[in-house]
């Protein structure tokens, strides 16, 4: 698997793809790939000639008491997956190939970033759109490709790819979960047996909370109220928080007759989970 560190390098090998006429997928990701992951890959590998696979811990993203230090890192597991998938170049560079020492210019928004995960990662959507608009302006991609898991992220890089006029298209993919319905997610190798076992409590409580909805409950606040009753009587379960919001808009609903994004934000134990649905009416 070719492994590339530096901007110029990835920036030259792109060019020769592109003057050759070919397209290129990107798949950001930080790395510790997974199922998941994977299933972003495929998806590139199938719809374009070139994928490039970023795999970057992303300092910028991460608050100050956050788990930047401990976040799960693999690159031999990554570029075997990567390799199997199809993938084309890894592009895997160093903190500071990407935030010189004098790096002072952000991407921010105003809008879709300051509730759901947005309220207690005050800081995380600007190094999100900040590495993400350098990632796009360095692999000059032409589609990339995210995940459902994160809901808000998928909401928030469509908005500002429209917004700043990058030339690519946002592909959104489902979440992929464990056979028992736990979402995938790199974190979940943080979590103890005991606690892998509790944080079943996020799938559960959003499946039956969907089936509220399809059974015709149109009232937010009451399906709020179920998902949050059960996730509160798992012992190893706090809530950061269980909110219906317009998709992809992200604004407030009292009744659901549009399409929307339910979406919870759990601690199981120090572990910080997060899961959704989205239902398109
Ligand atoms: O979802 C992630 O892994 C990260 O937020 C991303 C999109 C790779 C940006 O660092």
């Amino acid at each position: 698997m070719k492994i590339v560190d530096n901007v110029k390098e990835i920036r030259n090998i792109v060019k020769e793809w592109k003057a050759d006429g070919l397209t290129v997928g990107l798949v950001p990701t930080m790395g510790y790939l997974h199922e998941g992951h994977k299933s972003l890959i495929d998806r590139a590998v199938a719809e374009n000639d070139r994928v490039v696979v970023s795999d970057f811990v992303n300092p910028m993203q991460f608050g100050p008491k956050e788990d930047l230090a401990t976040y799960p890192r693999d690159l031999e597991m990554d570029s075997a997956l990567c390799e199997a998938a199809g993938a084309h170049i890894i592009f895997h560079p160093e903190p500071d190939e990407m935030y010189h020492d004098d790096f002072s210019s952000f991407v921010d928004m105003n809008t879709l970033t300051s509730g759901l995960c947005g309220k207690t990662r005050p800081i995380h959507f600007r190094g999100v759109c900040t590495v993400l608009a350098k990632l796009f302006n360095i692999v000059q991609p032409d589609k990339a490709y995210f995940g459902q898991k994160d809901a808000q992220q998928l909401a928030v890089v469509t908005h500002m790819v429209n917004d700043l006029n990058f030339n690519l298209e946002i592909i959104g993919c489902p979440i992929i979960r464990e056979k028992d319905g736990l979402a995938k997610s790199s974190r979940n190798t943080y979590l103890s047996v005991e606690e892998r076992q509790a944080a079943l409590v996020l799938s559960k409580s959003l499946k039956n909370g969907k089936a509220l909805i399809e059974s015709g409950e149109t009232n937010a606040k009451k399906v709020i109220k179920s998902i949050y009753d059960e996730i509160s009587a798992e012992p190893l379960a706090k809530i950061d928080y269980v909110e219906i919001v317009s998709w992809p808009t992200l604004e407030e609903v009292d009744t659901i007759d549009s399409d929307i994004l339910c979406a919870i934000a759990v601690y199981i134990g120090k572990v910080r989970l997060i899961d959704n649905f989205i239902i398109k009416k």
